[in-house]
């Protein structure tokens, strides 16, 4: 077995953006009742970089994120995914593209609690039919301090636990991006915290990238850049790089 970490720093090959999307525009509804929940929104997502969305309630965050992971249609426009047009594909070939390319962390962390925290890390492999890297699973839990709990189920883990055994699963794939709708929505100051320095861990050691949607200002300064939609519009694209 060769110790292989997947942490290698973005190769100038990989300098073209993980997401580059173009006039996306999504409505719902008809007639008088229709919401342009997103505007022909143009935007370019970097690779190894971790970017926040923020933005009022109904600006359109969680559109924007639902239709860059290919989890919502769009009306109009283009979106390109690692290379890879999304708008137009079949179900099918959307399945394999979200079990291979991306990693979702949800609100409620959504561990299955009949698997141990190992399987539960797996599963997106086993349901993509690839075999475990074992390597990697060894680099991830180490690195974020689950090794010793993996044979334990959800039940048996802390909150904070829990949290990291989510953002474990979400990289395990090594995803071209991972998405997170405000994982830190339901979270004490402290658990908050927790989550977004695994988050920056996994930008900052493992080179991956990573977009995040919050509420809160604080959080969201842990990124490099800062989105902020209002109306179905980008306002307001922050780099905050040189900040740190
Ligand atoms: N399935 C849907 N059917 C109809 N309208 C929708 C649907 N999903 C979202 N919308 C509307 O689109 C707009 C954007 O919604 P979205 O969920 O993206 O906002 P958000 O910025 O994530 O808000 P919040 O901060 O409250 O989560 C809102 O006006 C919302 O009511
Ligand atoms: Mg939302």
């Amino acid at each position: 077995m060769t110790a292989q970490p997947q942490a290698a720093p973005p190769s100038p090959a990989d300098a073209a953006p993980a997401l580059v999307a173009r006039g996306v525009t999504r409505t719902y509804g008809t007639g008088a009742g229709t919401v342009t929940a997103l505007d022909a929104v143009d935007v370019d997502i970097a690779r190894g970089q971790f970017t926040a969305i923020m933005g009022p309630s109904g600006s359109g965050k969680s559109t924007l994120l639902h239709v860059l992971a290919g989890l919502d249609v769009v009306d109009q426009g283009s979106i390109r995914l690692d290379g890879t047009e999304i708008t137009g594909l079949g179900d099918d070939a959307l399945t394999r593209l979200r079990r291979e390319r991306i990693g979702f962390i949800f609100q409620s962390f959504n561990l299955l609690p009949m698997l141990s925290a190992e399987q539960n890390i797996l599963l997106p492999l086993e349901l993509a039919g690839k075999r475990a890297d074992r390597a990697w699973m060894q680099t991830l839990t180490s690195a974020f301090g689950i090794s010793d709990r993996l044979s334990h189920l959800p039940s048996q883990l802390s909150g904070g636990q829990i949290q990291r055994v989510a953002i474990a699963r979400a990289l395990i794939t090594s995803p071209a991006v991972v998405f997170a709708d405000e994982p830190t929505g339901n979270l004490d100051s402290h658990s908050t915290d927790e989550v977004l320095d695994f988050l920056r861990l996994s930008v900052d050691e493992f080179g991956q990238t990573v977009v995040m949607v919050t509420h809160e200002r604080d959080a969201a300064e842990r990124a490099d850049r800062i989105l902020t939609l209002a109306d179905g519009r980008i306002a307001r694209d922050e780099d905050l790089r040189g900040d740190r």
